[in-house]
């Protein structure tokens, strides 16, 4: 039997007796890419990391709307405005599909939920980025969205079945949303000098911040090993970097646009993109709350979740009227 809940960091809670027997049949059924479902047993660490991991992905979705919701009262032009609305809107989806996936594991939207309205839940420090000129929405979906999709494509195959069948929706959103970035930046690289110095702008400041996006390097990552062995993670963070840095370049260089790296070389040898050390201190400041828009994000949020008390009101008074009805 377990117990669940969130405890003050956020965490669940889960307290388990579990036999050696029980661990090694459960990492056999791993090992044989056997999906474990909601209602099988699993180690409590196991759900653990996952109500963590799958948590913060849907948060860091709610929060991702923000940048970019920024510019849809300001998009260029109609169908531009339309695409960026859908965008957002699927956004919006795949927070509620990562919940739902979330609640099969014992923990409920309302506590999670809490958990980052109280500030103890992380999101994806990219989101406390700035939205500053309309370039940035195509780099965004170029490359926010692009490492995404290479740190999702392999979720698909995660040993949680709920996760994993989320995945495989999300990613073929994702893939929309990137196409519709680099369709952006292409716009702006072809068009006059102006445009085309807004799109190497928005790269300049993008850039640094997507290569955080997979996380600490390999040697200081604390989850990975597990996460690898219970195969809810195929690649390590290292490597899932290298191979955006890899896809990515080339798009950059087809856009006529300047990576900004001055140690970024291909290595002809090995066929990859070496790239220069990443700024890790501005990397634990964002995630530590102070980056340029922590506030500022968890602030709207917050005010969001108050303003919009009353659809959920009306939405649990039909439930009620709805249930009372059944059962008269
Ligand atoms: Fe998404
Ligand atoms: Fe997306």
């Amino acid at each position: 039997m377990y117990t669940q809940g969130l405890d003050q960091k956020g965490q669940a809670n889960v307290s388990e007796i579990e036999s050696p027997e029980q661990l090694a049949a459960f990492q056999a059924r791993i090992d044989a890419e056997e999906k474990i479902e909601a209602k099988d047993w699993m180690p409590a660490a196991y759900r653990r990391t996952l109500i963590r991991q799958i948590s913060q992905h849907a948060h860091s979705e709610i929060i991702g709307m923000q940048p970019e919701g920024n510019w849809l009262t300001r998009a260029p032009s109609l169908q531009r405005k339309a695409i960026l609305l859908a965008k957002v809107q699927d956004e919006a989806g795949h927070g509620l599909y990562l919940y739902s996936a979330a609640e099969t594991l014992g923990v409920s939207r309302d506590e999670m939920v809490q958990g980052l309205l109280d500030g103890k839940a992380k999101y994806s420090s990219i989101f406390n980025y700035p939205t500053l000129n309309w370039a940035d929405i195509g780099a965004i979906g170029w490359l926010v969205d692009g490492a995404a999709i290479m740190n999702q494509i392999p979720l698909c195959r995660c040993s949680y079945g709920p996760y994993a069948r989320a995945m495989i929706r999300v990613c073929k959103e994702e893939s929309f949303h990137q196409r519709q970035g680099f369709d952006i930046m292409h716009k702006l690289c072809n068009g006059t000098d102006d445009q085309k110095a807004m799109a190497q702008d928005a790269l300049n400041r993008w850039w640094w911040p997507s290569l955080m996006m997979f996380g600490p390097g390999d040697a200081d990552s604390k989850h990975s090993a597990q996460s690898m062995a219970w195969k809810i993670k195929r690649f390590s963070n290292d490597e899932l970097r290298q191979k955006f840095v890899d896809v990515t370049v080339p798009q950059a260089e087809f856009l006529g646009l300047r990576v900004p790296d001055d140690a970024l070389v291909l290595d002809e040898e090995s066929g990859h993109y070496r790239f220069g050390e990443i700024d890790w201190q501005e990397f634990h400041d964002v995630l530590a709350g102070n980056g340029p828009c922590n506030a500022q994000r968890m602030e709207r949020r917050r005010s969001a979740h108050d303003d919009n008390a009353w659809v959920r009101d009306a939405a649990r008074a039909y439930a009620d009227k709805q249930s009372a009805k059944a059962v008269a």
